[in-house]
């Protein structure tokens, strides 16, 4: 299973980047508008990171001007995955652009109708948003059951991109399922690093250490 981080913050990147537990970075205009900076240039320093995967979304809500960002998105950097809204434009856009060879990142998304509909028009990744299914009482995890059942019953190439996930238990349940990533806030990637017994054990040990003789 792939970790990525969703955020547009080069510190965060850099420091989960850094320990090599980062798989891509997935973005979105409001995470971009949170760090008051050129979306370009955050773009490219992400990818001269060397993040394989990082995932730029297009602003237009009509299929040409998806078209144009798509296009122009892509030419930054090869890493780069063009994310396009689940709407009919957004279908028709991630035909054409996957037709060119384009990977594209259907977001948005929040049926299982909606990620068949991706993976029949050719996306490279489906990102389905848990956790704003989950605010809504509904069950995100229920949805990510569904599609990874409906792409497995067709053989769909579609990979299955958790999103919105809120908390390490998002993360575990996506694993048990099979998900083929999870993207998730800084804070929560955090937390699958940590265990309080871990810093216990390992300040005990420490402290044991201090008795062995030395020399
Ligand atoms: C996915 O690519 C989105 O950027 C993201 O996961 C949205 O999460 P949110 O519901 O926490 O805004």
């Amino acid at each position: 299973m792939q970790l990525f981080l969703d955020t547009a913050s080069l510190t965060e990147i850099r420091a989960m980047w850094e320990i090599g537990i980062l798989d891509g970075v997935t973005t979105n205009p409001s995470l971009v508008a949170k760090e008051g900076r050129k979306f370009e240039d955050v773009l490219r320093e992400i990818c001269a990171l060397g993040v394989p995967s990082v995932s730029a979304e297009v602003v237009a809500t009509d299929t040409d001007g998806m078209l144009r960002e798509g296009r122009h998105l892509r030419e930054i950097h090869p890493a780069i995955y063009v994310k396009a809204p689940m709407t009919p434009a957004g279908l028709r856009a991630t035909k054409i652009l996957a037709q060119e060879g384009t990977r594209v990142n259907m977001t948005l998304v929040f049926s299982a109708n909606q990620a068949l509909l991706a993976a029949k028009v050719g996306a490279t990744y489906v990102s389905p948003f848990i956790g704003r299914l989950d605010d809504q009482g509904e069950e995100g995890m229920e949805l990510i059951r569904d599609i990874v059942a409906i792409y497995r019953n067709y053989r769909f190439s579609t990979k299955v991109l958790v999103a919105s996930v809120r908390h390490p238990i998002h993360v575990l349940e996506a694993a048990r399922i099979g998900a083929d990533i999870a993207t998730m806030p800084y804070a929560v990637m955090e937390k699958l690093v940590q265990h309080p017994l871990t810093d216990i054990g390992l300040a005990r040990f420490l402290k044991d250490w201090e008795r062995v003789p030395k020399g």
